[in-house]
């Protein structure tokens, strides 16, 4: 801990230099002993950091800023700030305080004591609970010029985890108080401004017109001009304040969307369609644009009305009630269709939804559509939710044309009575067409907030409508990932199944039942069984995709659920049937933004998957740029670059899922002649429907209907496990009529 106070000790060495010496001493590099520290320090508040997800350029020592990245990123407080020795004497911190030293390593100072003027510093590379060293200032200063990284276990930032809610974007708006205080301000005086010109005009029209002075107009036109260039500017920061505030809270909002979205599990997104979510997510847009928009120009609005409507009251009461009333007329005529209007436009959002759905799918899937010519059906189901859809909206446009028709007359009446009124009480009370048409001009004013404020209400309805809608993916319970939970441990790769039962979230029967099987660190091991039997399903626990299952599944004896579950999911290489490429270049898409890796990684990857060949015949080579779905790449090719970038990062464990069945029968011969190469040294889970690829395995599991059938190597299932015997001898005998028909393809070249 670091605080004033410092414990009686023991012992009471002399101040020297830090311990980091002795640390280099023993060998290890400045930048290592920067990292030990930060993590000594993350431990300090029970947070384990991951190098993996720090980010920084390799050859030098890592800057704060990518250093305070690495701590936010793992769900931490952290600044980077330059001090002087008499305020880190001063810190009154929770915890270790990383100092960032000149030859790039780090000191961890655990306590400060002002009294002694001495900080008391740990080794960062040795254990927890070596006894710190004290350090004075002389010894310090020549090593440290003063960057320090501070942190602390964050508290949360408070909207991080609140449901998504109109009130948890009012907050994220409301972060910029101070620049809203800003456009306030600016409102203010424009509306001060406003009413002064109004004001000025009244004297021009009762002073100046009455007595002819000419230097009275004089005076006035000045002020008018003055005025002018003041609302201009005020005007002018208004919206460029707007618009910095818009931009802010969108970019806020962009980056929490995309946390949540990343966070949601797998089976979130095999529920829902990826165009229903596209849709939903589009909601989020509407719902900011409105708050920054429309909720924004009202309270401004607002604003003016409280400002002017004194002013108006002075002038002339009976005219300011008048105005009142007709105001509030045309705001119950508005709320009158709110109830009408909500019921329309929740169909109407409804038919929206299955319109983008058979847009985003029919694009997704034009290969299919087209090989099988299914395009009149696509337009058909096109054509009936455009016009659900389409439908709707007229309905909705017509509900909504009735306010604004019963509106607007009330409107020019309202300004028109107002002058008829104002003439007759002049009439009546003497002539004083300045004041009436200083109030008309001013009238405008408070009419326009409050139907705006009835407006804002019948807008709500849309957004409280598009806020459910992006809470149905915003609020989505996520997966249970957060940085510095669980443990990560160092994987040997032994994997063991006990009595495992599971069936997916709806399903009427078991996927898996009483699964049990162990598989010992570095074997391989093949998983086969007709489909639907679970071979699936047992690797997609192991990942933890699905957790809501009975029994234990345990890693090197860990449960698995205890296991952090990036580390968990980063120590696997993860090969499936189906690939996704990302837009970039061969290398990138091997590499796949893992930090610390080169081209010599990407080589060796390549060359084990057995795509070295057919990289290094493209145009470009490791330099080609490829795309998902981009033709330059064929089936077996992008599956072969799916298998080195899961083989990159060395996994112990090695899961493939199929994932050589899209291979022709030559590639899937390079690849299986690679496989005892590539299963060197890892735990290898290899789902397979042709089991000939499985023969060499060192034993295989056998499923059937989520039951573990029989389990042991080829030529012992062979003899003794009828489900298996069948699946061989169907493949065997295929394979054996083609043996006779095409002697030269049997043998692979
Ligand atoms: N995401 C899911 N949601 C609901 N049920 C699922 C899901 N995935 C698989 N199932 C069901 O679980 C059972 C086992 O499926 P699994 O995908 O594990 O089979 P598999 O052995 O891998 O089959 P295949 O050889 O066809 O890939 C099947 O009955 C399947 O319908
Ligand atoms: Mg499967």
């Amino acid at each position: 801990m670091v605080s004033p106070d410092s414990r009686i000790r023991r012992s009471e060495p002399r101040p020297g230099a830090p311990p980091v010496a002795a640390a280099s001493r023993a060998g290890i590099s400045p930048t290592e002993l920067r990292l030990l520290a930060l993590m000594a320090a993350a431990r300090h508040h029970g947070v384990e950091l991951d190098r993996n997800d720090l980010r920084f350029p390799g050859g030098q020592a890592p800057q704060p800023a990518a250093l305070v990245d690495w701590l936010r990123s793992s769900g931490l407080w952290a600044r980077g700030v330059t001090m002087h020795w008499k305020n880190l004497i001063g810190l009154q911190a929770s915890g270790p305080v990383v100092l960032l030293l000149k030859n790039g390593g780090a000191a961890l100072v655990v306590r400060v004591d002002a009294a002694r003027d001495q900080v008391w510093t740990r080794d960062p590379a040795a254990e927890m609970d070596t006894e710190p060293v004290p350090v004075d200032a002389a010894a310090m200063t020549a090593l440290w010029d003063g960057q320090t990284i501070l942190l602390r276990a964050d508290r949360g930032n408070a909207y991080d985890n609140e449901p998504f809610s109109l009130i948890w974007l009012g907050r994220l708006v409301w972060q910029d108080r101070k620049l809203m205080v800003a456009i306030f301000s600016a409102s203010m005086m424009m509306t001060i401004l406003t009413i002064v010109g109004m004001l000025l005009i009244w004297v021009v029209i009762d002073r100046v017109v009455t007595f002819r002075s000419y230097n009275t107009l004089g005076m006035v036109t000045l002020l008018v001009v003055v005025a002018l260039l003041f609302e201009a500017y005020f005007g002018f920061m208004r919206r460029q304040l707007t618009l910095v505030v818009g931009r802010r809270v969108d970019g806020r909002v962009n980056l929490e969307m995309f946390r949540r979205l990343l966070g949601l599990p797998i089976d979130f997104y095999e529920r829902n369609q990826a165009g229903s979510i596209m849709y939903r997510i589009g909601h989020i847009g509407r719902v900011r644009d409105f708050l920054t928009g429309r909720v924004l120009t009202t309270l401004l609005d607002a604003v003016t009305l409280a400002m002017v409507l004194p002013i108006l009251y002075l002038i002339n009461p009976t005219l300011t009630w008048i105005t009142l009333i007709a105001a509030i007329v045309m705001v119950l005529v508005i709320l009158s269709f709110i109830g009408t209007v909500r019921r329309v436009y929740l169909r109407y959002a409804d038919a929206e939804m299955v319109k983008s759905t058979v847009l985003v799918e029919s694009v997704r899937g034009i290969r299919t559509i087209k090989s099988l010519g299914l395009e009149p059906q696509r337009r058909e189901a096109w054509d009936n939710s455009n016009a659900a859809a389409g439908g709707w909206k007229l309905e909705l446009l017509d509900l909504a044309n009735w306010p604004q028709t019963l509106v607007h007359p009330l409107e020019i009446l309202m300004s028109n009575g107002i002058l008829l009124i104002g003439v007759y009480i002049s009439l009546q009370q003497g002539p004083d067409a300045g004041s009436i048409m200083v109030f008309m001009m001013l009238s405008g004013r408070v009419s326009q907030p409050i139907v705006g404020l009835a407006r804002l209400m019948e807008e709500m309805e849309d957004i409280r409508n598009s806020v459910r809608m992006a809470g149905t993916v915003m609020n989505e319970p996520p997966e249970d990932a957060r940085p510095g939970m669980g443990l990560r441990p160092r994987f040997a790769g032994a994997i063991s199944f006990t009595k495992v039962n599971f069936s997916y979230p709806g399903a009427k029967t078991c996927a898996l039942e009483e699964v049990s099987f162990e598989i010992p660190a570095g074997s391989s091991t093949g998983l086969v069984g007709r489909s639907g039997s679970g071979k699936s399903t047992i690797t997609r626990l192991l990942q933890g995709i699905n957790r809501e299952y009975e029994g234990y599944v345990k890693i090197d004896g860990s449960d698995l659920r205890s296991i952090n579950l990036t580390h968990l999911r980063r120590s696997f290489g993860v090969v499936l049937q189906e690939n996704f490429l990302f837009r970039g270049t061969v290398r990138d898409n091997i590499i796949a933004g893992r930090p610390g890796l080169s081209l010599i990684d990407v080589v060796r990857a390549a060359r084990l998957a057995g795509a070295e060949e057919f990289i290094e015949r493209m145009p470009a080579g490791y330099d080609t740029m490829i795309e998902e779905g981009s033709p330059n790449v064929s089936g077996g090719q992008r599956q072969r670059l799916a298998i080195a970038r899961a083989l990159i990062h060395d996994p112990r464990i090695l899961i493939l899922d199929e994932a050589t069945s899209a291979l022709d029968p030559e590639s899937e011969a390079l690849v299986n002649a690679n496989i005892a190469r590539i299963a060197h040294g890892r735990t290898m889970l290899v789902v397979s429907h042709r089991l000939s690829s499985l023969t060499e395995m060192d034993q295989i599991i056998v499923l059937d209907h989520g039951q573990v059938m029989d389990v042991g190597p080829h030529r012992e299932l062979v003899d003794r496990c009828p489900v298996y015997r069948q699946l061989w001898l169907q493949q065997t005998r295929y394979m054996d009529s083609q043996r006779t028909a095409a002697p030269l393809l049997a043998q692979g070249h």
